[in-house]
């Protein structure tokens, strides 16, 4: 399918924070995918944006004491830096507070507005007393109606999955300032989705547009009932665009984030003579979003809702993919797992990322585990063992020199890899890098077998043979650059050192087919080293958060109430012969106020009595096979309910102010305290 039109998106990051290897999954697997189509030899283009707009960033820009526009203009640099330097190359990146997106919004909500969808209604919103802001459903933390699960966000129970409004929440909270938030009524818009749900059932169905375990899910959960009502308008405070037509109250962030993805396409065409029509609403272009899938309800729903009702082009598929965890765990700041772009780069190279990504990913939604063992052994094994090595170990041979005339007998070597190439390019467009990178990596075994069998090095030391030396690496190397086509879209600054070693560009996918022959060969640099352990290990020492020290507030009043005893030798001390034992029987003495009777055992046959002044506190059955401390040679004590055989050791000023002394695990009864 030659002469295709792309158009792809990655999700636009948020402007309140740093692009982290978690991003970076999304935003290289898209990469990797406009390369390829690119490669192909089809028209693409990869658009993105900051997401600037929302309460977080305007908290944020508060706390900084800046405003807004500071905070998103310095976050941009930052992203675009980082993205460059993972050798993530967009079209354009542009931004959600840009003029285009707002006469865009325009458009979008006048469509809205003329099909009848908005409607405008008295809601309860929690707003923040302290703040002095409304809470968006991430400010909020509670309990879910549903099932209780405590400490749950605003807008979803990541127990049970129910998603709900956060007023719904029981006990909520504002996490902005721990307030309890007041309930106050607001006039809002909201878009009347339900119109549109026949529309989004067989939109969401068919034709491959989301994956198929996702348009199972939408069915089941949102689209086998009447939709909820979109609420798409937000009170002030707010920074995001004021609505024309409603003063006082602003646009969601998630209604003009996504119309960004057109934005920043127009922007892109201004740029460079381009029209918008053409790319939005032109049904030979196929659009393609990526996007995790924590975002696939707005993805999914709101936005082809919008793009329909708008008259703008319905993506051609959205690309889901899973959660990136390291060493099998959610990234975390305290086990140095939340890795930053910008620390990553401070100790490791882009391409390692880029490679040991692309051999995990499939086209499903699976979690994808940075596994730092893994990553190490992989990179090093395949990128730098099988493919780099291959020229690094030929092309020092034949440095300055022309390759041989006719491409040489390869036993078919070179003529399966463009078969292969087949395979490989298959696996790529359907987004199942994995099956790539290991059909490459096979094709780097064949080549690395040809030269172990052929012994260029032994080659070298006779001066009769460098004719045939020359075939053995004009075979190798032509491998390498069939290898390295294939793996370009992967691994950019490789592909760059290859095109520069031969003096050739890569620029289409058919390259791979046309052996080097006659080529003239450079001086071979240095292309990749070996990742190294102890780099892994100080990015994420670096990127580990030290946990804070708790801080007691003990009072003094018990120190106060009883002063330290005088000073006493270890002596002193030995004379008390403490022991654990095991309470074994106890019971209520009626005639006492204060004491239980309490049968405990120090192991073997070893049985005392003891009387304990602990009934406020203890109830009999609760102390039955328990551990505690005893004093075992104090002296017998006649009472009138019997004899005390010594006596239980205990914290606290009586009554019901007592605590036993426990022992931890594995203790046993007989051993003495020292
Ligand atoms: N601003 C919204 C997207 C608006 S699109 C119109 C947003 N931003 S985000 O910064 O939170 O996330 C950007 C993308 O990165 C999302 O697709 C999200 O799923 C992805 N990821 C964020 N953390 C991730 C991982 N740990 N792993 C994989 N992807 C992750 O959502
Ligand atoms: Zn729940």
């Amino acid at each position: 399918m030659a002469g295709r039109r792309l158009l792809v998106t990655a999700a636009l990051p948020y402007a309140n924070g740093h692009i982290h290897i978690g991003h970076l999954l999304e935003y290289v697997q898209t990469d990797i995918w406009v390369r390829f189509q690119k490669l192909r030899g089809h028209r693409c283009i990869y658009i993105c944006a900051d997401d600037t707009h929302g309460t977080p960033i305007m908290i944020r820009a508060r706390q900084e004491g800046r405003s807004e526009l500071e905070l998103i203009a310095e976050m941009q640099q930052h992203h675009t830096r980082d993205f460059a330097d993972f050798e993530i190359a967009f079209d354009h990146y542009g931004s959600t507070n840009s003029p285009e997106n707002y006469e865009l919004c325009q458009r979008f909500w006048r469509a809205l507005r003329q099909a009848g969808l908005v409607v405008e209604k008295e809601i309860q919103q929690l707003f923040d007393p302290q703040a002095g802001v409304f809470l968006a459903d991430r400010f909020v933390k509670g309990t879910c109606p549903r099932c209780g699960a405590p400490d749950q966000y605003g807008d979803n129970c990541e127990r049970c999955g129910q998603t709900y409004r956060p007023t719904e929440l029981r006990d909520a909270r504002s996490t902005l300032t721990g307030a309890t938030p007041e309930l106050r009524t607001t006039r809002q818009l909201f878009v009347h989705l339900e119109a549109l749900r026949p529309f989004l059932i067989q939109w969401t169905q068919e034709a491959d547009h989301v994956p198929r375990e996702v348009a199972n899910y939408l069915m089941g959960h949102f689209l086998h009932e009447p939709l909820r009502d979109w609420d798409v308008s937000r009170p002030a405070p707010y920074f995001g665009f004021e609505i024309p037509d409603s003063p006082g109250n602003y646009w969601y962030v998630w209604f003009d984030a996504p119309i960004g993805y057109i934005a920043s396409t127009a922007a892109w065409c201004k740029l460079h003579g381009e029209s918008l029509e053409d790319w939005w609403m032109n049904p030979e272009v196929e659009i393609h979003h990526f996007i995790g899938k924590d975002i696939t309800y707005f993805h999914t729903l709101f936005w082809p809702a919008m793009l329909k009702t708008a008259g703008f082009q319905l993506p051609r598929r959205i690309h889901i993919h899973g959660f990136l965890t390291v060493d099998g765990r959610k990234m975390s700041k305290r086990d140095g797992t939340f890795v930053l772009a910008r620390t990553y780069l401070k100790h490791l190279q882009p391409v390692y990322f880029r490679y040991y990504l692309a051999s995990k990913l499939g086209p499903r939604l699976d979690d994808v585990d940075l596994n730092l063992e893994e990553f190490v052994n992989k990179v090093n094994s395949d990128l730098v063992g099988k493919v780099v090595n291959l020229a690094s170990r030929t092309a020092r041979f034949v440095q300055g020199q022309r390759l041989s005339d006719a491409y040489p007998d390869d036993q078919g070597l070179f003529a399966r890899g463009v078969e292969v190439g087949n395979e490989i390019a298959a696996a790529y467009e359907e987004g199942d890098y994995s099956r790539a990178m290991r059909a490459i990596m096979g094709l780097a075994d064949a080549a690395n077998v040809y030269v172990e069998t052929a012994q260029p090095w032994s080659l070298q030391k006779d001066s009769d043979r460098t004719a045939e030396l020359r075939d053995v690496c004009t075979v190798a190397l032509s491998l390498f650059w069939q290898i390295m086509v294939y793996l370009s879209p992967v691994t950019p600054s490789l592909a760059a050192k290859t095109e520069s070693l031969f003096g050739k560009k890569i620029s289409r996918w058919e390259d791979a087919a046309q052996p080097l022959t006659q080529t003239a060969v450079g001086t071979f640099q240095h292309f990749l080293q070996r990742v190294d352990r102890k780099d892994v290990d100080a990015m994420i020492e670096e990127s580990r958060e030290p946990i804070p020290a708790p801080t007691y507030q003990d009072s003094d009043a018990p120190l106060k109430a009883e002063p330290l005893a005088p000073t006493c030798t270890i002596e002193d001390f030995a004379k008390v012969d403490l022991r654990v034992a095991r309470v074994v029987a106890a019971e209520d003495v009626p005639q006492a106020k204060k004491l239980l009777k309490l049968t405990v055992s120090l192991g073997g046959n070893e049985r005392r009595t003891i009387f304990a002044g602990i009934k406020a506190a203890y109830k009999p059955e609760q102390l039955v096979g328990r551990l505690v401390i005893i004093v075992a040679n104090l002296a017998p004590r006649q009472m009138s309910f019997g004899v005390s055989e010594g006596m239980v050791t205990a914290a606290g000023t009586g009554g019901q102010d007592v605590y036993l002394l426990s022992v931890d695990e594995g203790a046993k009864p007989g051993q003495r305290v020292h």
